[in-house]
C-alpha cells in the first residue's frame, strides 16, 4: 500500500521534529508557536495516513487500528498541550509527555510493520509467475 507507506514515513519525520520542538519549548529555548503549528500539521498528516490505510485494498486490519489510535492520541495530545499552556499545570504537562511517548511508540511500530509489509506483500498482491 504505497501511499500509506510514504505517508507513515513523512508523519514519522514530522513527529521527530515535533518532539525536538517540545523539548526546546520545555527548556525555554523557543516560544510555543512553532510547536503548535507542527502539532496541527502532524494531526492532519495522521488523518491522511489513516484515510489511506482505511481505504486500502486488501484491508490491513492491524494498520487500520493503529492509524486510528494515532489520530485519537494526537487529538488528546493537542487538548493536553493547550491545557498545559493555559494552566502551567505540571501534572498535565507530564500527561502530555506520556502521550508523546505513546504516539512515538505507535508511529515507530506502524512504520516498521508498513516496511515489513512492503517487503512481503500479502499473497493477493504477489504477481503470479505461472
Ligand atoms: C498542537 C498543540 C500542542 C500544544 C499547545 C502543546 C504545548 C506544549 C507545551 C506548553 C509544552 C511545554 C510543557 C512544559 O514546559 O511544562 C509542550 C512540551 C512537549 N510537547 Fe507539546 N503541544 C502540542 C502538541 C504536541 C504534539 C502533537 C506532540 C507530539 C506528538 C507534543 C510533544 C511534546 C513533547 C515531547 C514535549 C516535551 C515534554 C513535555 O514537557 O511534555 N506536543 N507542549
Amino acid at each position: 500500500m504505497k501511499a500509506g507507506l510514504v505517508l507513515f514515513r513523512v508523519t514519522g519525520a514530522v513527529l521527530g521534529l515535533q518532539l525536538v520542538l517540545g523539548g526546546l519549548l520545555t527548556f525555554g529555548f523557543i516560544s510555543p508557536e512553532a510547536h503548535i503549528v507542527v502539532g496541527f500539521i502532524l494531526f492532519f498528516l495522521a488523518i491522511a495516513t489513516m484515510v489511506a490505510w482505511l481505504t486500502s485494498k486488501p484491508p490491513f486490519r492491524l494498520m487500520q487500528r493503529l492509524t486510528v489510535a494515532i489520530v485519537v492520541l494526537l487529538l488528546l495530545q493537542i487538548i493536553l498541550g493547550f491545557a498545559t499552556l493555559n494552566s502551567g499545570n505540571q501534572a498535565i504537562a507530564f500527561l502530555h509527555f506520556m502521550t508523546a511517548l505513546a504516539i512515538f511508540g505507535a508511529t515507530i511500530s506502524g512504520t516498521l510493520i508498513a516496511m515489513r509489509q512492503g517487503n512481503h506483500p500479502p499473497r493477493s498482491e504477489v504477481p503470479s509467475t505461472t
